[in-house]
């Protein structure tokens, strides 16, 4: 388990200090009213223990708000004062603190500790319950610790805390009032259907629901008890029986009075013996988190037995037979920079957030799931607003709401697509989960449609529209399927008549002539453009030659490193049926002029492929084009410029450096042909470069 990491904040003097304790007063404030605050829990704990480090050189200057010497700093205080203090807890961050303070109870009791009770740490707020005679008449949060807010009103929403218990006793229950995943979901639907900001997390809207007395909708929560006390009217029987009672056993009896507790989770509470006991189950807790429907920050590890509780004694601030053992925080703070909007196999197309990054659990967040469209006009959320990621364990890290109160004005609306961002076709926006009209075919529309293109087959009178028709029509499954269109499967398309029909075939027929550089590109292989296509065929020269290149062969092209070549490898492999096919339908597998490399058996290695020495009026130069081109190259598109440039030995480039050998600079040129005169490099008009690759024209 990663251990938490969190640094101290440094505190440098005085100033500082003061600036701080505000700061954490301020988070505290917001956290305890069902406000954001602008810390989140591993930024807040990180400036109090910064706090209390200071404040351990300097006593003698400890402010009296500062929030180490509370229970709850900056918590809303309310008036009904409790029987006995609602304590914090004190936390350790990792195995080795966790037993450094089983040795110091030990110390305290005197001898071993004989029973741990190790149960989650519900990450939401602590209430007490009072039940009279089994009915429940009051319910008050933990406030400061010895007097909270009475939240009464919200008896009957809370599932778990039973308005009547199973038996008719006088005793408070404590315990933890939380919202789970899919309570947040509701109430932040509830919040915003209303016209409200949504809530940032699950905790904040427990905090923000349980306070909220005049609601016109009452929104679920849910309560897990954690301790059972007597009351001033408690039989004396059985207030000897619940003071006697060792911690398990008082969750026992909880439950048995129908109070809900973590027996009935994935994380039931359990007693341990040992500290390697319970740190296997701090374990168990934390590779469960992931998947428990509600938020939990750690594990609260107790002496189990009321004589070793006794026996321990409280601090002001928290009992010292009780730690939480926290675990790293799961939430973040950062900003929403961009929406991507990805199609996926299925032809949905699913919105990402782009994020400031920032680190959770160990790894940096940079993107986050924003589900769907809708989901995004729920929860309000515009580029450059600051957001609470959530990210546990391996699960996709979500967005689960802006922080309204940190905008500045400046947020700027997100911008939903209104054509398919992959394939260019309409979207069907019926369900909350948007999808690109062609559903599956989407993929392949997109593929053909560049496969087609102009730098690719350059096959005229297949746009797009086209494209989609002959998918739809089931005339073609993948790209070497055009190749095998026959006149008469032509005609019979809608608005496709004899001409045509003609001139598609004449262009299907001119493009199985294209050179191996523009069907490498057209077959779309991730990681190569179509420069790096051109490299590739001029290289081997033959589809066959590159098939039979491993890994390291590959290497040998120019740009392409020990990453991307056993990429490459493997999606040859996976279109080898693909290349096959378009070779049967007559495709050129051949790169013109290019040589394939020859093997060199050497004793030692066994056989290398010998790097290939480009020949030609350009070998060895770096040339970039820029401006129209007049005169013979009118004609060609840059890309065909750029093909022209290779095939005559040379290297293409799009910018201008102290590397580049020529520039080849047309009507119009500007700041390149400026930027080569500056830098001294050789300029040419086009009818000079023409002239100097004049071999190498088709
Ligand atoms: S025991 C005196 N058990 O964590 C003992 N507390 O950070 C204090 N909490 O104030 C409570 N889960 O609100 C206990 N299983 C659990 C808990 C738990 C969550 C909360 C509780 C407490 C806070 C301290």
């Amino acid at each position: 388990m990663t251990p938490m990491t969190t640094p101290v904040a440094v505190i440098v003097d005085a100033v500082g200090y003061a600036q701080a304790v505000e700061d954490a007063v301020k988070a505290s404030a917001a956290y305890y009213s069902g406000g954001t605050s602008a810390l989140d829990d591993d930024a807040y704990d990180r400036l109090v223990r910064g706090i209390a480090a200071w404040e351990a050189g300097h006593p003698e200057q400890v402010l009296p708000d500062s929030p180490t010497g509370k229970v709850a700093g900056g918590a809303v205080t309310g008036d009904v004062p409790h029987t006995v203090a609602m304590l914090s807890l004190d936390n350790v961050f990792s195995p080795e603190e966790f037993t450094a303070w089983t040795a110091s109870l030990a110390r305290r009791v005197d001898r071993d500790v004989e029973r741990f009770s190790v149960e989650p740490k519900l990450d939401g707020l602590a209430v007490a319950a009072r039940y009279s005679r089994g009915r429940l008449t009051r319910l008050i949060t933990r406030g400061d610790g010895t007097a909270g807010e009475d939240v009464s009103h919200a008896i009957g929403t809370i599932e778990g805390l039973p308005a009547q218990l199973a038996v008719p006793v006088t005793a408070e229950v404590r315990g933890e009032v939380l919202m789970t995943t899919a309570q947040f979901e509701h109430a932040n639907d509830v919040r915003t259907a209303q016209g409200g900001q949504p809530f940032a997390n699950p905790r904040n809207a427990a905090a923000g629901t349980l306070r909220a007395r005049d609601r016109a909708h009452t929104v679920p929560m849910t309560f897990f008890g954690y301790g059972l006390l007597p009351l001033a009217d408690t039989g004396t029987a059985l207030a000897a029986r619940l003071r006697e009672s060792a911690h398990s056993d008082l969750m026992d009896q909880a439950a048995g009075l129908g109070v809900n507790t973590t027996a009935t989770t994935a994380v039931p509470g359990i007693t341990a013996r040992t500290v390697e006991e319970v740190l296997a189950r701090v374990q168990e807790i934390a590779a469960l988190r992931p998947e428990l429907p509600f938020g939990i920050d750690g594990i609260v590890v107790k002496a189990d037995l009321a004589a070793d509780q006794r026996a321990a004694g409280c601090g002001s601030r928290a009992p010292r037979w009780a730690i939480a053992y926290k675990l790293p925080a799961v939430e973040k703070i950062t900003r929403l920079l961009q929406v991507e909007w990805n199609v996926g196999r299925t032809g949905v197309i699913a919105p990402r957030a782009v994020l400031e990054p920032v680190e959770i659990e160990g790894s940096t967040i940079t993107y986050a799931t924003l589900h769907n469209p809708a989901d995004i006009t729920r929860r309000d959320l515009r580029l450059g607003d600051h957001v609470m990621v959530h990210r546990a364990g391996d699960v996709i890290p979500r967005v689960e709401a802006p922080v309204a109160h940190l905008r500045t004005g400046d947020e700027q609306p997100i911008v939903f697509p209104d054509t398919c961002p992959r394939c260019g076709s309409g979207i069907d926006t019926g369900e909350q989960r948007w999808r690109c009209e062609n559903g599956r075919d989407c993929h392949l529309v997109a593929s053909l449609s560049y496969a087609v293109g102009r730098d690719q087959l350059d096959i005229e009178g297949l746009g797009h529209t086209r494209v989609v028709q002959l998918v739809e029509a089931g005339l073609v499954a993948d790209l070497a399927d055009l190749f095998a269109l026959t006149r008469d499967q032509l005609l019979g398309l809608d608005r496709m008549g004899e001409t045509s029909t003609d001139n598609l075939l004449a262009a299907l027929a001119a493009a199985r002539n294209q050179p191996l550089s523009r069907v490498l590109c057209a077959l779309g292989v991730r990681g190569t453009g179509r420069s790096m296509s051109r490299r590739i065929a001029r290289h081997f020269a033959t589809m066959d030659h590159l098939r039979a290149a491993d890994a390291e062969a590959i290497q040998q092209v120019e740009g392409i490193g020990t990453e991307k070549a056993p990429s490459i490898v493997a999606e040859l492999a996976e279109l080898a049926p693909l290349i096959d096919k378009l070779a049967a339908a007559g495709v050129n597998m051949t790169e013109p002029g290019a040589t394939p490399p020859t093997t060199t058996d050497t004793a030692a290695d066994g056989g290398t492929v010998a790097a290939q020495r480009p020949a030609g009026p350009l070998a060895g130069m770096s040339v970039v084009v820029t401006g129209t081109m007049t005169g013979p190259l009118e004609k060609l598109s840059r890309n065909q410029m750029n093909e022209l440039v290779e095939r005559a030995g040379g290297r293409s480039s799009s910018s201008v450096s102290k590397k580049t050998t020529l520039v080849v600079a047309g009507e119009g040129a500007g700041s390149k042909r400026v930027k080569a005169e500056t830098l001294g490099v050789r300029l040419a008009t086009p009818d000079e470069f023409a002239a100097l690759v004049a071999d190498h024209l088709d």
